[in-house]
């Protein structure tokens, strides 16, 4: 897919990616280099799942996405416009939710959204009312809207945040670890909701370092290290460049093991009565065969199915570690 066209500012065509980042690079003043040369895709009506460590430079990505920040070198396209420039048409179609949303703690929950709307210069003051009490109910702060903000606790604040971004239909939103101190039922019913949003045709971009998150919610994913884009593409498809483990049960696991090298599988560990290992490409029932004609007794043979987090420690050769 080319860059987007100079004349599609005027036909007002929705572009195929919704974001698409062209070597951007983010150096920090003290010299952190925290994005380098980020090329990164996002298809319209997806669920893009952005997902690194600790430090990784998620944010620093989402900041410079939403112009917050200037990019050091590269360029960012957002809605098929460029970012930081064309920020005023942008923005307007763009919920977001980033790290720490601010807050006026000496109002009500009601009040910052009420406020919050009123800043928006196209939002109808006549229906303010009913699209605060919206946000605030697919959210779930309808019995806590009375509150003071500075009395909310860190969920709370965050789904505050999240109401905010929802209080305008969107076209995309971009949602800065949305889950952050929700509890486990909180973070269902925001994964819920996100499903809901993607459905009405919103595009969905979420950072988090969840791994099993986004392998729940998500359709796309990108894998951040250290600044470096390490991959990106469907999500059944990251985890199934992953490869399964074998998995042996068996009462014989030293005479298994020792078969299952002689038949090609390679890094071989026992623990217990499971002998494990990578399978080799060959048809398991063979493999099945010579451990039974070898007179090791069988219990199960199968093939674990590789998670998102198997092809984050194979891509990148490490666990899901915070980087120095
Ligand atoms: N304002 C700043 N000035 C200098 N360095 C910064 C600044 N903000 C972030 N960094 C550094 O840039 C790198 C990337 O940080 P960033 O906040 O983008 O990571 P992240 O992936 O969002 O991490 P987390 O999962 O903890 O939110 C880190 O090494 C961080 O220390
Ligand atoms: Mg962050």
């Amino acid at each position: 897919m080319g860059e987007p066209s100079a004349t599609e500012q005027d036909s007002g065509e929705a572009p195929a990616h919704v974001i698409a980042t062209r070597g951007l690079t983010k150096r920090y003043r003290g010299g952190q280099l925290a994005v380098d040369g980020l090329d990164l895709t996002v298809p319209a009506g997806s669920v893009f799942g952005f997902l690194g460590p600790n430090g990784s430079g998620k944010t620093t990505t989402i900041r410079m996405l939403m112009g917050l920040i200037e990019p050091t070198s590269g360029t960012a396209r957002v809605l098929g416009r460029p970012m930081p420039r064309a920020g005023r048409t942008v923005l307007p179609q763009v919920g977001a939710l980033i790290e720490g949303p601010a807050l006026y703690g000496f109002l009500s929950g009601r009040d910052n959204l009420l406020r919050y709307d009123a800043a928006d210069p196209t939002a109808d003051p006549r229906t303010r009312r009913t699209r605060v009490a919206a946000a605030l109910d697919r959210v779930g702060l309808t019995a806590a809207a009375g509150k003071k903000a500075r009395a909310y606790s860190l969920g709370m604040k965050q789904r505050l945040g999240l109401a905010a971004a929802l209080l305008q239909p969107r076209r995309l939103l971009v949602l800065d670890e949305p889950t952050n101190g929700l509890d486990p039922q909180g973070m269902r019913e925001i994964r819920a909701l996100i499903r809901e949003l993607a459905s009405d045709g919103t595009t969905v971009f979420l950072s988090s370092h969840l791994l099993d998150e986004i392998e729940q919610v998500c359709t796309h994913a990108a894998v951040m290290a250290q600044g470096r884009l390490i991959t990106q593409g469907e999500v059944a498809d990251l985890a199934a460049g992953a490869r399964g483990r074998l998995v042996v049960t068996t009462p014989d696991p030293g005479e298994a093991a020792r078969l299952l090298k002689e038949q090609g599988v390679g890094d071989v560990t026992a623990d217990g009565d499971r002998v494990t290992g990578e399978p080799p490409e060959r048809d398991l029932a063979e493999i099945n065969a010579a451990l039974v004609t070898a007179g090791v007794r069988v219990r199960g043979l199968t093939l674990e199915r590789a998670s998102l987090e198997d092809a984050f420690v194979a891509l990148t050769g490490e666990g899901f570690d915070v980087a120095g």
